[in-house]
């Protein structure tokens, strides 16, 4: 079996690019081009340098004792919230950035959710002085307030997406709308592994640095490139792609994705895709969506805006439908437990994001010399307010 993507953009039955005629000339030209100027010296030079220097790059592996101790397995934390901006996010929109220059594209749009991606998109604009604009729900604006403030002051505009749930599947309309406006001078840079082809496989490319890190870094620790397992939240899943990627293909590594089940799975207020989704398109892609009976997308719930989508990439509809992956869901109030714990066993705040994938621990055990490797995607300062309320902090 193949996990990866096929020539035709496929993993297994899902991805695609289903598009409106208008931007075909634009996701043909990336299509045609990514491989090659990705594989271009200049470009992997200027990557990897921006990578060290000015992300941080290598993130830790970082044995988390006490967490370990507490369920009895060894467990590594991958420290991407220790990446510049906070998150994972940034390792993309360094990479689609400098794909952008050398497009000739001189305008970036970008759509948000947790307002990770559109952080990260503005200052990657900032940095090579571009001009930037981020779409993101009207709902996110108010439970993110931070990355709006930290977005504006980069220098990005933000424009709010006022229909639907007013979340991040709105927020990505909007931005496609945009493009289909703007297809000659814009490059939209998509936060996740969703999209039209080459949108999924691109973005997993930019992020398979985690899992390059961590296969060197537990060589060091542990004597061995392979955990046992590789856990990562389950948004669009580029933060699990990065996780998994070198993985993908090695059957020994157990892969779990853990998404969120908001109030419930069974409740309507939930994004747990692989339970409640069915095979769909979404955003130019076929994948699994959460739908009603006559095929309308489902408005998604759950407390953190960066899980808040109704589909997950195609890489995962593959990985849930063949069973190489694990999927997990969590809802709001473990998830929120588990991100306290972490401050309080290891002193790191974690994302809520994050914390989903943390508070499987709760219930899935694992066997005490098993090696888990957990992402840790993204720092919890943007969800201050949202701990402070639930906690009465
Ligand atoms: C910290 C963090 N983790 C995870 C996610 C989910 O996105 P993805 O599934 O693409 O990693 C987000 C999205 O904004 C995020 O900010």
């Amino acid at each position: 079996m193949i996990y990866q993507v096929n020539e035709k953009g496929y993993y297994g039955d899902f991805g695609g690019a289903f598009i409106p005629e208008m931007l075909y000339p634009n996701v043909e030209e990336l299509r045609s081009r990514y491989l090659q100027i990705m594989q271009e010296e200049d470009f992997q030079k200027e990557f990897r340098q921006l990578l060290k220097d000015y992300v941080g790059r290598p993130t830790p592996l970082y044995y988390a004792e006490r967490f370990s101790k507490k369920y009895g397995t060894k467990v590594y934390l991958k420290r991407e919230d220790l990446c510049h901006t906070g998150a994972h996010k940034v390792n993309n929109t360094i990479g689609q950035i400098l794909m952008a220059k050398r497009l000739g594209k001189s305008r970036i749009i970008a759509e948000t959710g947790a307002g990770q991606h559109g952080v990260a998109t503005a200052t990657v604009c900032a940095l090579m002085g571009i001009e930037c604009v981020v779409y993101m729900g009207e709902i996110d604006i108010k439970r993110q307030a931070p990355n709006v403030a930290r977005m504006k002051m980069l220098g990005a505009t933000v424009v709010p997406a006022t229909s639907g749930s007013r979340t991040l599947k709105d927020a990505t309309n909007e931005a496609i709308r945009d493009w289909i406006n703007n297809p000659m001078n814009t490059h939209y840079i998509i936060g996740s592994v969703v999209g039209p082809h080459p949108y999924p496989d691109m973005v997993a490319r930019f992020q398979s640095v985690v899992s390059e890190e961590v296969q060197k870094q537990l060589q060091e620790k542990e004597g061995r490139e392979n955990p046992d397992y590789v856990v990562a939240c389950v948004g669009g899943g580029s933060n699990a792609a990065g996780l998994y990627y070198h993985y993908l293909d090695k059957e020994e590594v157990g892969i779990i994705a853990v998404e969120a089940a908001g109030e419930g799975v069974l409740t309507g207020k939930s994004a747990a895709t692989s339970a409640l989704g069915r095979e769909g398109i979404i955003h130019g892609s076929k994948t699994l969506l959460m739908q009603t009976e006559d095929g309308q997308i489902t408005e998604p719930y759950s407390i953190s805006a960066g899980l808040d989508y109704p589909g997950v990439g195609p890489m995962h509809a593959n990985l849930f439908r063949t069973g190489r992956g694990e999927f997990i869901s969590v809802t709001d109030e473990d998830a929120m437990a588990a991100g306290l714990q972490l401050c309080k066993l290891e002193g790191i705040i974690p994302a809520i994001e994050t914390a989903h994938a943390l508070a499987i621990f709760e219930t899935r055990k694992f066997e005490k010399d098993d090696v888990v490797v957990v992402n840790l995607s993204g720092r919890g300062d943007k969800d201050l307010n949202t701990y402070i309320e639930h906690f009465n902090l």
